[in-house]
């Protein structure tokens, strides 16, 4: 049954397991042989990084970080904090950071920043959907699940105001719930 705050599924749980096997495969390929830290980016990757990590069939860690760069609102601000760190040592490590969607890219260049500067041996990104009309600064994704239109979706992860992270698929919300 659809929320009824949803107007519309844009991807649902089948076409999402689907493109998470296929990041699986190539990513079981990229990292063969190797021990990549998979790093989640809290929490609207959760859900993402945990199918991703079982469609990949190599050796990998699993860790955590949160940052808060969008507070309440809708829009990042440029302006990251660290919430929670990571566990582990970057230095020497082979990391690939698991992204719900990159929007501004704002996120996602702090994040790199920090791990070059802790000596990461390698960075590669890896993002279910990628918002890449809003993009402000120059990055781009190694690994992308789906390229999404311009609107605020929400489910597998995903929320507004922490609602709708259980959602199964993914979809887009009715303009009278933020505005
Ligand atoms: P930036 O702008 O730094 O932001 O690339 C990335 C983070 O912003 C969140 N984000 C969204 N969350 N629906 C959401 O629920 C969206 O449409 C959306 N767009 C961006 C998300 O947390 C992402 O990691
Ligand atoms: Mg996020």
């Amino acid at each position: 049954m659809l929320h009824p705050d949803i107007k519309e599924v844009l991807y649902s749980e089948e076409e999402i397991s689907a493109v998470v096997k296929d990041l699986g495969a190539q990513l079981t390929k990229e990292y063969e042989g190797k021990n990549p830290l998979v790093i989640g980016v809290l929490k609207g990757a959760v859900m993402f990084m945990t199918d991703l990590s079982r469609a990949m069939n190599c050796d990998l860690e699993l860790d955590f970080m949160d940052v808060s760069s969008y507070g309440a609102g809708m829009e990042s601000s440029g302006d990251v904090k660290i919430l929670k760190d990571l566990d582990t040592t970057v230095d020497g490590r082979d990391l690939l950071i698991v992204e719900d969607i990159i929007d501004t890219g704002r996120t996602l260049s702090y994040l790199i920043e920090i791990f070059k500067y802790r000596k990461a041996k390698s960075i590669k990104v890896v993002t279910l959907m990628d918002k890449k009309e809003r993009r402000v600064v120059d990055l781009e994704a190694d690994y992308i699940g789906i390229n999404v239109p311009n609107e605020f979706v929400v489910g597998y992860g995903l929320d507004f105001n922490e609602k709708y992270r259980n959602l199964p698929y993914i979809g887009i919300l009715k303009t009278e719930v933020y505005e």
